[in-house]
């Protein structure tokens, strides 16, 4: 596969072809391990991770994904590269690409990442910004087709703050046909050009009603009420009780529905631990799937 872009900042850079072959190859490639097929696609290639925040899935997936295919992945908080010294951006993404092959990065700013990308001469992955988390979409997706086997034609649900993964989450919902309604409190709406761009291929519904939002759903998905980057606002009071995802509200959504979080989760918050620990959660499954989802990423962003 040749993908148009070269970096994956937000997840509206893939073609919806390109999308769909990303997650059928993840599929494939989750289903090879699962038989003890591992090809060393990535064989002598290198990832720089370099972290601004703290993070257990995306380094763990990325750097075992990357041992999987053959390749070597490197660990580099930002606290500890000469950025913390005042050594820019610009400077260190032009040094990085002169030794690995790729770099995936979890800032603060999407200003970041995007200046990152624009001076790295391979590969940029978006790890998680304040405005989009493409990884997770990826993973995310792949969950769904592998529950529902099918993704055009789907109702989702995201319930609370229209944060960074939901912004990914409605570019992914708009490129396989997914439509969408997003309940959140007033204030906390997604990026109304990612929601005026998508709403162009898919149902985009803005509503402050949680309730109405689920109705017929086959997917009800929330985050964390205070991302990483707000964690210094007390915003809780903003969304309970309203905007918590419990039985009650799971029994307005389709019997069927399935229940997903990126995770880390707030249990008590966001959602009850009923509901994450419940029949209709497939929590465990999109956290494994973040390893699949990047191997077919970085194998299709290489070009192999
Ligand atoms: N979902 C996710 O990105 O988790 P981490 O913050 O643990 O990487
Ligand atoms: N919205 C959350 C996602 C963490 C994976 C955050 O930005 O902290």
């Amino acid at each position: 596969m040749k993908l148009k872009t070269k970096d994956l900042l937000t997840l509206n850079e893939l073609k919806k072809s390109e999308l769909v072959e990303i997650i059928d190859n993840a599929i494939k490639l989750k289903r090879d391990l699962k038989k003890g097929i591992s090809k060393p696609l990535l064989k002598n290639k290198t990832l720089a991770m370099i972290f601004q925040k703290p993070s257990t899935r995306t380094r763990v997936s990325f750097e075992t994904g990357m041992f999987q295919l053959g390749g070597h992945a490197l660990n580099l908080s930002a606290d500890e590269l000469q950025l913390k010294r005042g050594e820019t951006i610009e400077d260190t993404s032009k040094t990085l690409s002169r030794y690995v092959d790729l770099i995936m990065a979890r800032v603060y700013s999407h200003d970041e990442i995007e200046l990152l990308a624009k001076n790295s001469s391979v590969p940029v992955m978006n790890g998680l910004s304040d405005s989009f988390h493409p990884c997770q979409t990826l993973a995310d997706l792949m969950t769904i087709k592998e529950k529902k086997k099918k993704l055009a034609g789907l109702k989702l649900a995201w319930i609370g703050d229209g944060n960074n993964v939901c912004n990914s989450m409605i570019y992914g919902c708009a490129k396989t046909g997914i439509d969408i309604s997003i309940a959140t409190p007033k204030g906390y709406e997604p990026n109304l050009n990612v929601v005026k761009e998508s709403s162009k291929l898919i149902s985009v519904k803005l509503s402050n009603h949680p309730e109405t939002a689920v109705q017929d759903v086959d997917v009800v998905v929330t985050d964390t009420f205070v991302s990483i980057h707000h964690q210094t606002t007390d915003r809780t009071n903003d969304f309970l009780p309203r905007f918590q995802v419990n039985s009650d509200l799971m029994k307005k959504a389709n019997p069927s529905a399935i229940f997903m979080h990126c995770l880390p989760a707030k249990r008590g918050q966001e959602v009850t631990s009923e509901v994450i620990d419940g029949h209709q959660s497939v929590i465990w499954d999109e956290a494994e799937n973040r390893l699949h989802a990047q191997k077919a990423l970085m194998v299709a962003l290489l070009r192999v």
